[in-house]
């Protein structure tokens, strides 16, 4: 089954007004349109500017998310972003589930709800998940991530509105990579996983990314092995030039 695949940026909380010329970047060096570049492609910058890059990006293949979102519409949460207002601003996808935001408390259960309210906004959802180095090394991982994927995801999600981002904690922001080999398998894990949940068929159509420390250097090889549909890139992403090379060494599929 071909699957598109996907590069993803997260900007993390990185990116002022100046940073806006490097998403135009990113945008000129992806082709006119869809069909020039080899994958779709996605930044997701600082809720400060996701309205200003939406409307920088429009009419590119380059498209705009938020990196988290409340579960509520709307309220009394000082501080937070509903689904709903990243769509207004002219986001079309959300990250949920990042262990960044993990780490701060947020659970399976806040993670499915946060994934629910953005789908309920209309937007597509990443959903992250991950083991930690102490899990792997302690023989867990899979059970983990299996048990992340079960409980974190919507229930009968759609893989046309979802995507599962596999990034082991270890890798990320720390210029570790995981086996190509351990991709793989942990991969097949969660798609098997998420057929479980959802149905072969759904199961064929998933996007899994791979995120922790992708970089020019070693895209291709990530974005060439078995049951990998792209990436969800931190660091590499903040450079246009370093973020294309990326998006140009995607299969075309
Ligand atoms: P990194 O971040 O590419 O800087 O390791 C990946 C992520 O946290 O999504």
């Amino acid at each position: 089954m071909a699957r598109r695949p996907l590069i993803a940026g997260n900007w993390k909380m990185n990116g002022l007004q100046a940073a806006r010329g490097e998403a135009r970047a990113v945008a000129a060096g992806s082709g006119a349109g869809a069909e020039a570049s080899p994958a779709d492609v996605l930044i997701c910058p600082p809720f400060t500017l996701i309205a200003d890059l939406a409307r920088d990006l429009a009419g590119s293949p380059v498209e705009t998310g938020g990196q988290t979102c409340h579960a509520a519409v709307s309220g009394a949460h000082t501080g937070d972003v509903s689904g709903e207002m990243l769509a207004d601003a002219g986001a079309r996808w959300v990250i949920v589930g990042h262990s960044e935001r993990r780490a701060l408390g947020e659970t399976d259960a806040d993670v499915r709800a946060k994934a629910e309210a953005g789908l309920r906004a209309g937007l597509k959802v990443i959903v992250c998940v991950g083991e930690s180095l102490a899990e792997r090394d302690a023989g867990e991982a899979e059970a983990r991530v299996r048990a992340q994927v079960a409980a974190s995801l919507p229930p009968e999600a759609d893989p046309e509105a979802v995507v599962i981002a596999y990034e082991p904690i270890w890798a990320i922001g720390t210029g570790r990579t995981a086996e190509t080999a351990d991709i793989v398998a942990m991969h097949a894990v969660v798609r098997a996983e998420f057929a479980g949940l959802c149905g072969a068929e759904a199961g064929e159509h998933l996007r899994i990314l791979y995120g922790g420390s992708v970089k020019p250097s070693n895209a291709a090889e990530i974005l060439a092995a078995d049951g990998v549909d792209g990436a969800l890139v931190g660091g590499a992403s903040l450079k246009a030039e370093d973020f294309l090379k990326i998006v140009k060494s995607a299969p075309a599929r």
